[in-house]
């Protein structure tokens, strides 16, 4: 497991890179991957949306061009100080909640998609986390997560699965099945320099 796969460092870690977040961000998740990711959901503006792991609200933004409003949920309160000051701190449109992924304050078949974007790859847990996304899913809504590919060359597949969790399409298509999800397809994303750095992987709740 990686070093950061584990909420307290994961907390710490982001005290501090909640100050750059923003600056550093595009570099590896710009507004076309945004844009390329969010196509691949059925987006009407009165579509409930989870965005879990939502940080300073990056995805939160693009959510909030195709939906009226967001539920945001995230660990770190100093990625959501940074997200406050985007949206306000009560919404509408952004109704933060200060939580976990693996245990989601919400009923079962709340909403009608959950996204979550570069936050898997800490989940001590994933599997558990993409079950309560499909517990919290209504029937048949769709499930949306951006995270790292996992690393073609040896040596920093090593180095990568000593920091968090990469990994890759048949690894993806495991921990979704597992978790219960349908309809499970994936597609490479990233900035021109390194196309396949993000793995974006959809499904659905059965029905
Ligand atoms: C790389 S940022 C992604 C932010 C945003 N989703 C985006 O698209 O830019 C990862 C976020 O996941 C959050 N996170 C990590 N582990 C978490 C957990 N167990 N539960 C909730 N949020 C978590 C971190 O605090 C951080 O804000």
């Amino acid at each position: 497991m990686g070093v950061l796969e584990n909420k307290a460092r994961a907390r710490l870690f982001y005290k501090y890179l909640s100050k750059v977040y923003d600056q550093v961000n595009p570099f590896i998740w710009n507004e076309q991957m945004r844009s390329e990711a969010l196509s691949l959901l059925d987006l009407e503006a009165e579509t409930t949306v989870l965005d879990v792991g939502c940080g300073t609200g990056f995805a939160t933004e693009g959510l909030l061009e195709h939906v009226d409003e967001v539920h945001a949920l995230d660990q770190s309160e100093h990625q959501l100080e940074q997200a406050y000051e985007k949206f306000g701190k009560r919404g509408p449109p952004v109704h933060f909640h200060r939580g976990d992924a693996e245990r989601l304050p919400f009923g079962t078949d709340t909403f009608d998609v959950v996204w979550s974007s570069g936050s898997i790859e800490y989940w001590p847990n994933p599997i558990l986390a993409l079950r309560e996304f499909r517990r919290v899913l209504k029937p048949g809504g769709q499930v949306l997560v951006v995270g790292p590919n996992y690393p073609d060359n040896v040596l920093a597949g090593k180095l990568a699965d000593s920091i968090m969790l990469f990994y890759d399409e048949y690894e993806a298509d495991r921990m979704f099945k597992e978790a219960g999800f349908e309809d499970v397809k994936h597609l490479f994303q990233g900035p021109s320099y390194d196309p396949d750095v993000a793995i974006t992987t959809i499904g659905r709740a059965p029905e």
